[in-house]
């Protein structure tokens, strides 16, 4: 199960995403491969943005190894999900899809949770570290139900 994780820079929601997601299939012994990338190149090749990373370890997690990079056309075809996090990145992502199966890869993040709701998780770049950490509940619910939904497919 491959799994890619979608924001505009891919410097905030996206890596923190993949960051939570990787460490809780870890910690569960579930096998997925995770990657982060956003629908702008503003930031290819930065690290994720430090109040991203001081969020993170809060919680004792680790995200200093990531980088951005852009999302492209192959994505498709590595990927088994591609998850963005909110609507404007979504339609980014579907303007882009080739073919059914393409769009069927697609969903927003919070779906995971709130099915159908396409609740979107607020870009907290321009905000302070609340935001960030709002990001962070936000995401480590998402994560949360996303492996117990693997974790009930694994054993039944
Ligand atoms: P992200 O946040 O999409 O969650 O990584 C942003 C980071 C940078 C910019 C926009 C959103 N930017 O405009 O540079």
């Amino acid at each position: 199960m491959k799994v890619l994780l979608v924001c505009l820079g891919n410097i905030c929601r996206s890596p923190m995403a993949e960051g939570i997601l990787r460490k809780k299939a870890k910690d569960n012994g579930i096998a997925i491969e995770t990657d982060s990338c956003g629908t702008a190149a503003y930031h290819e090749g930065e690290p994720p943005d430090t109040r991203a990373q001081e969020t993170i370890s809060k919680h004792n997690n680790d995200i200093s190894d990531l980088r951005g990079r852009k999302f492209k056309i192959e994505d498709f075809d590595r990927f088994d999900l591609i998850y963005a996090m909110d609507e404007d990145n979504y339609k980014r992502i579907i303007a882009l899809a080739r073919n059914q199966s393409d769009i069927d890869k697609v969903d927003m993040i919070m779906n995971v949770v709130y099915p159908g709701e396409n609740i979107s998780v607020p870009d907290p770049y321009y905000g302070g570290l609340g935001g960030f950490e709002r990001t962070y509940e936000m995401l480590d619910l998402a994560a949360e139900k996303f492996i117990e939904g693997l974790s009930r497919k694994k054993t039944s």
